[in-house]
């Protein structure tokens, strides 16, 4: 018996010594696991700080905090911005921030935009006047997000034309979407950033902000989230209904669309996108022929003013349209956009 057992040891022998190894091996990962599980780094404040010094959105976050940055828990913009804003920091720039409050927010943006004429729309009087008592550079504007004709005497008297857009006004959804519909069409550049923070009140459907009901929800269509969700369609419109609008006018100009956690960022088309709002090159691919959609391959009034006759880019659609004249017939292709 005992032999048989020595016999069985010394055969296995190989066998038994991998089983204790990988046995022993096993419990130091799962520990050093458990370690780490024990002092996750995000939880330790030391450590998180002096990540954080070192990036530069994050130190001035730190340094004047206002709510949209650090550590408030229903923001933490600086994450989406950071990568954002960082190549127009030295640059010559236009920005402009809806709503003040104190002025610790454009503290930062003065501090942060190092070469940028600042414009500020703020619409009540003592915030006006903390704001005035602290900020330097900002030109402040005293009216309504959501007066038209205010928005109209604001772009006549800051020139328009800005790179940076940010709405942290009023919140309501008819606050953001009536500011959002004049300004990025008439006061952002082409190529312009424009960016609607605290979007979570489209969600609100208890108590008032600003004086005003809240009556949102996940599928309440008046609100910034559900209007905004749909302008999916309207980038891609050129592949199914050209005449596919939410917000009219200013639609043609959306380049893209981001949703982050309670922001939305959109871009604004330039130059360079002109060729691509040209017609789909495979209409037989739509469900419908495009007559029937009701756009007869008509993009309506272009906003741009006329080719470059330079860009690489029109010699190229110039070129491809002789091409789709002789395939789909001139009648077809009548339309230039431009
Ligand atoms: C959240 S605070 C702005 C915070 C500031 N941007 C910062 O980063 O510190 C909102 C501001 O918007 C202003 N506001 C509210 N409704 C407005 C409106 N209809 N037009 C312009 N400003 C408005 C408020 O008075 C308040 O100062």
């Amino acid at each position: 018996m005992v032999s048989r057992v020595r016999h069985f040891l010394l055969k296995r022998s190989f066998q038994l010594f991998l089983l204790t190894v990988s046995f022993y091996l096993g419990g130091y990962l799962n520990g050093r696991e458990n370690d780490n599980f024990r002092e996750p780094e995000v939880f330790c404040i030391e450590k998180t700080m002096k990540r954080v010094e070192s990036q530069s959105l994050l130190s001035l976050a730190i340094k004047y905090k206002p709510t949209k940055f650090f550590p408030y828990l229903h923001t933490g913009y600086h994450r989406f911005y950071e990568r954002i804003f960082e190549p127009l920091r030295h640059k010559r720039i236009k920005f402009l921030e809806i709503g003040l409050d104190n002025g610790n927010g454009s503290l930062l943006w003065e501090e942060y935009f190092t070469n940028a004429e600042f414009h500020g729309i703020e619409y009540s009087n003592d915030r006006v006047e903390d704001a005035t008592k602290k900020v330097h550079k900002f030109k402040i504007h005293r009216g309504s997000q959501e007066n038209v004709d205010f928005l109209r005497s604001f772009k006549h008297k800051s020139g328009g034309n800005f790179d940076i857009i940010i709405d942290d006004g009023g919140h309501h959804f008819e606050h953001q979407v009536n500011s959002y519909k004049y300004l990025f069409l008439d006061s952002l550049k082409p190529g312009g950033i424009y960016i609607i923070e605290d979007i979570e009140t489209s969600y609100w459907n208890g108590g008032k902000m600003y004086g005003r009901e809240q009556y949102g929800g996940v599928n309440v269509s008046e609100t910034t989230v559900m209007k905004f969700k749909q302008m999916v369609d309207v980038v891609n419109r050129k592949f199914h209904d050209n005449k596919f609008s939410v917000f009219g006018r200013v639609d043609h100009w959306v380049k893209s669309i981001s949703f982050y956690q309670n922001v939305i960022i959109l871009e604004k088309k330039d130059e360079r996108d002109r060729p691509y709002d040209a017609h789909y090159i495979w209409p037989h691919s739509l469900k419908e022929p495009a007559s029937k959609q009701g756009n007869e391959w008509s993009f309506g009034p272009s906003p741009f003013h006329g080719p470059d006759k330079d860009d690489p880019l029109w010699l190229r659609y110039r070129h491809a349209r002789k091409e789709w004249q002789a395939k789909y017939g001139p009648h077809r292709v009548k339309q230039v956009i431009w």
